[in-house]
């Protein structure tokens, strides 16, 4: 049973169903436009013709689809229906849709969707044609899921229920797929044995299921994935966004693999690859997606471009000849010097640099205090990289090289 809440706070399942009468939509319509730094003077205007408690979830709901806009694009996010945590917490729209490509180009006819938050996932799988139950054990969550299946016109395909995931029967469905609840009061949780519901279980009941995937954080250790599970690192436009690990059939255990979207470029290796040469800084630097780097598949970018590892510790790349890739950022490397503020700013002052990107890997120096200290002026733009070449601090300084 559900605590009530203190009488001064309003019940939060009556707060969201008031959002879904036509006074709630016909507010929500209103404020999609509005700008947050006005909201005193939006709230004082609006609690003269409607309830204050309506107003105040009507502001609330509109903060929070201004922020869904990153993840699921203005037509939806304006549709959708959010809490604070679930849309911290759901699948950006590319992600799961290309994840909910996997199992339908499988043949993935039913799902059931273990710890479904407001329904990124389930979205998008019910939008690849697959019908879903969607589980979650928070009571709102659930509600709020419910209501964007209906929002979005996929209330066929979308059965939300809401319940401890321990308690479901998967034996009905084609596949499993489980996003555990990574955050706890204190913020991000990094012992996938911590995760809600850990990561042991989730397996287990991956390993029952004919197909499965579960998404975890991309910085999980690779010691704590078992030989059964294809592991994914997923980026979107350069942005590491998560892992998962696939179980079943046409999936390949022990492989891991990188997926780059939007372009869905994928590296994969099935067992760890030799250690990459190391040598001299050549004419082209190249920054390997951080999905390629998680994935630890850099020795494979090294391979690619006929190049080396500036540094065994660094997942910088160099090159004597041009190469580009989905898979990496490339740059044209005009100076290399030791590392020396002076030195840099001389430097930059003669080619009259005024707009500089500064890239670090294996340097504690911060960006924006270099980059204050530089005094920049000029008409030209460089980035610089503060790494370290065999050992020793050094800046790079180059400009990017376009994809073609
Ligand atoms: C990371 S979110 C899911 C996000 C979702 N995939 C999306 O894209 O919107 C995890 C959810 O798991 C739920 N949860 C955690 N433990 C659970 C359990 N034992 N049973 C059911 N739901 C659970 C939480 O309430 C939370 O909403």
């Amino acid at each position: 049973m559900n605590a009530l809440p203190p009488a001064d706070q309003p019940d939060p399942l009556a707060a969201f169903d008031a959002l879904r009468t036509p006074e709630g939509s016909a507010l929500l319509d209103e404020l999609r436009d509005h700008d947050p730094a006005q909201e005193l003077a939006t709230a004082t205007r609006l609690r003269r013709a409607h309830p204050a408690a309506l107003v105040s979830a009507a502001l609330g709901q509109a903060r929070l689809r201004q922020r869904a806009v990153a993840k699921f694009g203005e037509a939806d996010a304006h549709r959708m229906f959010f809490t604070p945590n679930g849309v911290e917490q759901a699948t950006r729209t590319s992600v799961a849709g290309y994840r909910a490509g996997r199992f339908a180009e499988l043949g993935v006819r039913s799902v059931a969707d273990l710890c479904c938050g407001i329904g990124g996932d389930a979205i998008a799988l019910a939008r690849a044609g697959i019908p879903v139950l969607a589980v979650d054990r928070d009571p709102l969550t659930a509600r709020v899921a419910r209501a964007n299946a209906e929002a979005l016109g996929l209330q066929d395909l979308v059965e939300v229920r809401c319940a401890d995931v321990t308690g479901i029967d998967t034996a009905p469905y084609d596949a499993v797929f489980v996003d555990p609840a990574r955050r706890g009061g204190r913020g991000r949780i990094f012992d996938p044995e911590a995760y809600s519901p850990p990561l042991s279980w989730a397996t287990e009941a991956a390993l029952k299921a004919p197909r499965a995937a579960l998404k975890i954080a991309p910085g999980v250790p690779h010691e704590a994935i078992g030989p059964q599970a294809e592991a994914e690192w997923i980026s979107d436009g350069g942005d590491v966004k998560e892992a998962v690990l696939w179980f079943g059939k046409g999936f390949t255990p022990g492989t891991f693999r990188a997926t780059l979207l939007p372009s869905r470029t994928t590296l994969a290796s099935d067992g760890p690859l030799p250690a990459p040469p190391v040598g001299p800084v050549g004419r082209y630097l190249h920054e390997p997606d951080g999905a390629v780097i998680r994935a630890h598949l850099v020795a494979q970018v090294v391979e690619r471009c006929g190049g080396r590892l500036i540094d065994e510790t660094i997942a910088y790349v160099t090159s004597d000849a041009p190469y580009t890739s989905a898979a990496t950022a490339s740059y044209e490397i005009t100076d290399q010097l030791p590392f020396n503020m002076k030195k840099l700013k001389a430097l930059l002052r003669e080619r009259q640099v005024g707009v500089l990107t500064v890239k670090k890997r294996g340097s504690a120096v911060e960006p924006e205090e270099l980059r204050r200290k530089m005094k920049l002026q000029g008409p030209h733009a460089a980035t610089v990289f503060l790494t370290r070449v065999a050992g020793a601090p050094t800046m790079l300084i180059g400009r990017p090289v376009e994809r073609p």
